[in-house]
């Protein structure tokens, strides 16, 4: 892993192609702790928890049930993946994921500017996201991060994929606009 003269990584982020599915499975199985998210969301019906399963869920060029995947590369090697979803005048940032081993060193935050980036090409006003509050009504750790990139809090709500996850369990639906530049 470089860090380029201003400290940020030198990656880059791509559309995913299949050859890129065990470098998927192996980020988004080593992004978290094992049973970190149970009472979040556990995903362990995911396809992209096991490189057959996401091989037979793709659809060609990027599509994984209906979600765009993109993927961070450095060295040739997948340090980060993200999928992304369109809803209309908005761009949903359904999931991303980076390797424990490899966080805390801008991955995650090339993989959201490259999403911005393509939602202000795509002409979005916004990118949305959601993250979860357990039934203790303790939120997803990620939360101050996505703060930190400039998302905001819209509302919380209850709903079939929070109800799938537990009773009392809210999705925290967050934000950031994007004004035309
Ligand atoms: C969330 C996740 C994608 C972040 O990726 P990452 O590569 O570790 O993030 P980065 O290294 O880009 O973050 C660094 C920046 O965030 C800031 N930051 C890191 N942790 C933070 C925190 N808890 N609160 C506020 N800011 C934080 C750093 O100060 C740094 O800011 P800077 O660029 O202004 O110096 C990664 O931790 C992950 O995969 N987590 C598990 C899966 C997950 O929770 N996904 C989100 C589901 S909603």
């Amino acid at each position: 892993m470089q860090l380029n003269q201003v400290g940020a990584c030198d990656g880059h982020v791509r559309p995913a192609t299949r050859s890129d599915a065990p470098g998927i499975v192996w980020v988004s199985n080593s992004s978290i702790l094992p049973g970190e998210d149970v009472g979040f969301g556990e995903s362990m019906d995911s396809p992209f928890r096991d490189t057959s399963a996401l091989l037979s869920a793709w659809r060609d060029p990027n599509l994984v049930q209906g979600e765009e995947v993109l993927v961070a590369e450095m060295d040739g090697r997948i340090v980060g993946c993200v999928t992304i979803e369109d809803r209309g005048r908005e761009l949903e940032l359904v999931n991303i994921d980076v390797p424990l081993e490899l966080q805390g060193r801008g991955i995650g935050t090339m993989l959201v500017r490259s999403v911005e980036q393509r939602a202000r090409a795509a002409e979005k006003q916004a990118v949305t996201l959601g993250t979860s509050r357990n039934a203790e009504g303790v939120a997803w750790k990620s939360l101050p991060w996505w703060q930190h990139l400039g998302y905001r809090v819209t509302h919380e709500e209850e709903n079939p994929w929070t109800r799938s996850i537990g009773p009392g369990v809210r999705e925290i639906r967050m934000r950031k606009d994007l004004p035309p530049e």
